[in-house]
């Protein structure tokens, strides 16, 4: 008899191609449109494509939620379609800019504000002490020519003069993001890369970067204002919760969602943590605690016991992987169990008929291919969701990073001499329902 796992990969085997989700045409400016432009982040989702979920699963003034929102995509996309949307994310960074991608800023006083700081940048000595570093923590000097730290200490604490806490936000969100950019962190690599001849030929010029960067961010927040419908513009706090918070404790009522969308981490593809070192350590003191590495799903440092998942795949992937490295076995394992835990949070959250929408594709670790889609799929069927379609995309090269090493799983720069293979040619939108 055919068990439920091998039917499951079966389908998975036989599902076409569905050109209408691979949002084929949308060049980079499309995907950066609103305020999507406000932060880079690793993996995010097509606008278009979180939109396209939310508008076909949920009803205007529903609650959507995103346990996984990073920077937010979904969170924006939901508002945008007059849904009340919720989330969490283990990352501070992630909640600081999803907070300042949403908060519509009224444009007089932002102009003011804008003009204030810009015209003190613009009397920045010439010659600062290089001793000055303000906030800025010792271990990150190492990352920045020398004559940079003092010039990012000084517009810090000149930001930090804006009472405003929402504008106070936008222009911490546009310093944190100019951050790499001043940075010897290597412009292709998601892992911290130094990249020595960076300023060979150019300047840094941080203050150059930070005004051009927040010019662009103000004529978004003035797009958003003319976007986001009027009731959400006028309350954003009762259409928005964002937590900072681990996606198995968020918090909110038992059965008021009505659409989980999300496209969660994978295993060892990002160190969230570390991609966003730079920032977590120069404005820790609006973060208060780093989370650790082991807080962030799919992180190689979390190793929990073995413990039972709801899916055959999954039991034979661990096996599988702990026969050639323990330890990555254990991490797997570790990953699957978390987002078991996460789909049983979400299943508490959903009220009865409503949906969760998961975008992820398979992968492989040492030879061992890493059958998420399938793996998630039976584990929410275990968990009594009903399946209501699966949906095969092809992920167009130019939008996301292809290239991942076939041993560590990780992804890498281009031109990096190792063997590479693609990552995910193709992903899978797995949509559920909750009876
Ligand atoms: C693929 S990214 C999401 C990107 C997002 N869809 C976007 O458009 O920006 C996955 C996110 O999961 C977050 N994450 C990892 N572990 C988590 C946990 N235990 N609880 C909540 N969020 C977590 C990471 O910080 C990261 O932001």
């Amino acid at each position: 008899m055919q068990s439920q796992s091998d039917s499951q990969r079966k389908t998975f085997s036989t599902i076409k191609a569905d050109s209408s989700w691979s949002f084929e045409g949308l060049t980079r400016k499309d995907t950066n449109y609103l305020t999507h432009s406000y932060h880079r982040y690793p993996a995010k989702f097509i606008p278009q494509l979180a939109r396209r979920l939310v508008q076909e699963n949920s009803q205007k003034g529903e609650w959507i939620c995103d346990p996984f929102f990073g920077s937010g995509s979904a969170i924006v996309e939901g508002l945008m379609q007059e849904r009340r949307a919720c989330g969490s994310d283990v990352n501070p960074l992630a909640c600081l800019i999803t907070k300042a991608k949403t908060t519509p800023l009224n444009r007089i006083t932002l102009r003011g504000e804008i003009s204030s700081v810009l015209h003190d940048l613009e009397r920045m000595p010439k010659c600062l002490g290089s001793g000055f570093y303000g906030a800025l923590p010792e271990e990150v000097l190492g990352w920045f020519e020398e004559s940079t730290p003092p010039q990012l200490a000084y517009i810090l604490n000149r930001i930090e003069e804006v009472e405003d806490q929402d504008i106070l936000l936008f222009f911490i969100c546009a310093f944190s993001h100019i951050l790499k950019g001043c940075s010897y962190w290597s412009n292709e690599s998601v892992k911290p890369y130094r990249q020595p001849d960076k300023f060979l030929n150019r300047h840094v010029d941080p203050v150059g970067r930070f005004r051009k960067h927040l010019l662009m961010m103000e004529e978004r927040n003035n797009e958003l204002i003319g976007s986001l419908p009027q009731r959400v513009a006028l309350r954003i706090e009762e259409y928005r919760n964002v937590q900072v918070a681990d996606a198995r404790c968020i918090d909110a009522p038992k059965e008021s969602i009505s659409l989980v969308v999300t496209s969660p981490p994978y295993m060892v593809s990002y160190e969230y943590r570390d991609i966003h070192g730079l920032s977590l350590k120069i404005l820790k003191n609006f973060f208060g605690k780093i989370p650790p590495r082991e807080n962030f799903i799919g992180s190689i440092s979390r190793k929990l016991a073995r413990a039972y998942l709801r899916s055959r795949t999954a039991n034979d992937i661990v096996e599988q992987l702990v026969a050639k490295n323990p330890g990555l076995g254990m991490s797997i394992n570790s990953y699957f169990f978390d987002m078991q835990e996460c789909f049983l949070r979400m299943r508490e959250l959903l009220r009865s008929g409503g949906r969760i929408a998961v975008v992820i594709g398979d992968t492989s670790l040492r030879g061992v291919p890493i059958l998420n889609a399938e793996v998630f799929s039976e584990i929410l069927s275990d968990e009594g969701f009903q399946q209501i379609r699966l949906v095969k995309r092809e992920i167009p090269f130019k939008s996301l990073p292809t290239l991942r090493d076939p041993k560590s799983g990780r992804f890498v720069r281009i031109g990096s001499s190792t063997k590479l293979s693609m990552a995910y040619p193709h992903e899978y939108i797995l949509l559920f329902e909750k009876p």
